[in-house]
C-alpha cells in the first residue's frame, strides 16, 4: 500500500492506493471519521464492492442510496434525492457521505456533502481508473445541467481517498481505456517522460495488469496532488492545466447530451484536438502530433468523428467554465510535457481545428 498526501494546510488529507483495500478494515477505519455514514453508490457498483465496505465502517448507523448507473442521472435531482436521505433520517453535521463508485457517484456525492449543512466530512472510494487517477482527487465537486457538464458544483475536500486497484478488475474494457484518456492527459501536460512511459507500457495497461495500473494511479495522483496543492480552486492557472482536452471533450459531451461518447473518451479526442491546434500554432512538432495521435489511438479511444457540427461545438465550449471576460482560454501545449492556458490565439485557428476534428 502507498500513501500520497494532498497538502492543503489543515485540509490536507491522504491517498491510500493499495491492491483489496477494501477488504482490510483495520486500514480503512481510522479514516473514516464521524458518527452516521450514507453511503452513496450505484446499483451496478454496490452488488461488487458495498459488502467489504460495509464491514470496515464502525458500528454506527449507515445508510445506503443506490442511484441509476450513468452520467444522465448526474443531475440536481438525484443529489436532492440523497440530501433528502439526509434531511429524513436527521443526519448531523459531524455524518459522513463516502462515495463508492465511478466519477459520477464521486461527483454526485461530494457535491451533497458539500451542500449538506454546509459542508460535511466526505471519503472518496473510488472504482474506476478515471476516479482513482483524477476525479476523486482534489475537491471538485459537480453535478450537470441540460445547459452544460459540471455547471453546478462546489470545491469540497474529502478526508481520505481510498484507491483499491483490485476493484479495477471489474471495470468494463471500454471505462478502463476511457480512464487511460486522463492517465495521458498528465504526461502530456507535465512529465513527458511519463507519457514515453505510457507509450512503452500501454499493452500491460489494456490487458489489466495490475502492477502497470497500480503505477500509473500512484503517478497520476502525485501530479494532481501536486497541482491541488499549488492551487486549489483553479485562481492562479496551474489548476486550469488539468483541463487538457477537457474544453474540446466537453462540448462534445454536452452537443451530444452525454450519450455518444463516455467521459474519457471524449477527453481523449479532445487531447488530440488540443494538440492540433497547437500544431495549428506551430508549436507542438509534426512529430510530436503524430505521438499524441497514436498514443490515443492505441489506447483506443476515439480522436475524431464526434458527430458534431463544428459551429455547434464553438456554441459549447463557450459557455465552458473557462471563459473569462467574454473570452474562452484554452490550455494548450507547447510540447509534449508541457502546457499552458490561453485567451491568445487567432480564432480561425480554433474554427479549422474544429472543422478537422468534429464533423
Ligand atoms: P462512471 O462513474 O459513470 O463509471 C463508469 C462505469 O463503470 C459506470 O457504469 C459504473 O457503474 C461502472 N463501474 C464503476 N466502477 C466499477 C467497477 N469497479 N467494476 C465494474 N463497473 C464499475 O464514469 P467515470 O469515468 O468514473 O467518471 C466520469 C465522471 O467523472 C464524469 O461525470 C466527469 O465529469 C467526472 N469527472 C470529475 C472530475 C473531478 O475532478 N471531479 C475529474 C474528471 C472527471
Ligand atoms: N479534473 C480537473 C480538475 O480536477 O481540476
Amino acid at each position: 500500500m502507498e500513501t500520497l498526501k494532498v497538502e492543503l494546510g489543515t485540509r490536507s488529507y491522504p491517498i491510500l492506493i493499495g491492491e483489496r483495500l477494501l477488504a482490510q478494515p483495520q486500514v480503512l477505519r481510522p479514516l473514516l471519521p464521524g458518527r452516521d455514514f450514507l453511503i452513496v453508490s450505484n446499483t451496478t457498483v454496490a452488488p461488487l464492492y458495498l459488502a467489504p465496505l460495509l464491514e470496515a465502517l464502525p458500528a454506527h448507523r449507515h445508510l445506503e442510496v443506490l442511484l441509476p448507473d450513468g452520467e444522465v442521472h448526474k443531475t440536481l435531482a438525484n443529489a436532492a434525492r440523497v440530501l433528502d436521505v439526509l434531511i429524513a433520517n436527521r443526519f448531523g453535521r459531524d455524518a459522513t457521505v463516502i462515495a463508492l463508485g465511478g466519477g459520477v457517484v464521486g461527483d454526485l456525492a461530494g457535491f451533497v456533502a458539500a451542500c449538506y449543512q454546509r459542508g460535511i466530512a466526505l471519503v472518496q472510494v473510488p472504482t474506476t481508473l478515471l476516479a482513482q487517477v483524477d476525479s476523486a482527487v482534489g475537491g471538485k465537486t459537480a453535478v450537470n445541467h441540460p445547459g452544460g457538464k459540471n455547471l453546478i458544483g462546489a470545491f469540497h475536500q474529502p478526508v481520505a481517498v481510498i484507491a483499491d486497484t483490485a476493484t479495477l478488475a471489474t471495470l468494463p474494457p471500454r471505462e478502463l481505456r476511457a480512464g487511460l484518456a486522463e492517465v495521458i492527459k498528465y504526461g502530456l501536460l507535465c512529465d513527458a517522460a511519463f507519457f514515453e512511459w505510457l507509450e512503452q507500457h500501454l499493452p500491460e495497461l489494456l490487458a489489466g495488469k495490475a502492477e502497470a495500473l497500480a503505477y500509473v494511479v500512484r503517478r497520476s495522483c502525485e501530479i494532481k496532488a501536486m497541482i491541488v496543492g499549488k492551487d486549489e480552486r483553479e485562481e492562479r492557472g496551474d489548476r486550469a492545466l488539468l483541463n487538457l482536452g477537457h474544453t474540446f471533450g466537453h462540448a462534445v459531451e454536452s452537443a451530444t447530451g452525454y450519450r455518444k461518447w463516455l467521459h474519457g473518451e471524449a477527453v481523449g479526442a479532445g487531447l488530440v484536438m488540443a494538440a492540433a491546434m497547437s500544431r495549428e500554432l506551430g508549436l507542438v512538432s509534426p512529430e510530436e502530433l503524430v505521438r499524441i495521435h497514436t498514443l490515443i489511438e492505441r489506447a483506443g479511444l476515439p480522436t475524431r468523428d464526434a458527430g458534431v457540427a463544428p459551429g455547434t461545438a464553438l456554441e459549447h465550449m463557450r459557455i465552458d467554465k473557462k471563459v473569462l471576460a467574454g473570452r474562452l482560454r484554452l490550455v494548450l501545449l507547447r510540447r509534449i510535457g508541457n502546457a499552458f492556458l490561453t485567451a491568445d490565439y487567432p480564432e480561425d485557428a480554433l474554427e479549422r481545428t474544429l472543422q478537422a476534428y468534429c464533423g
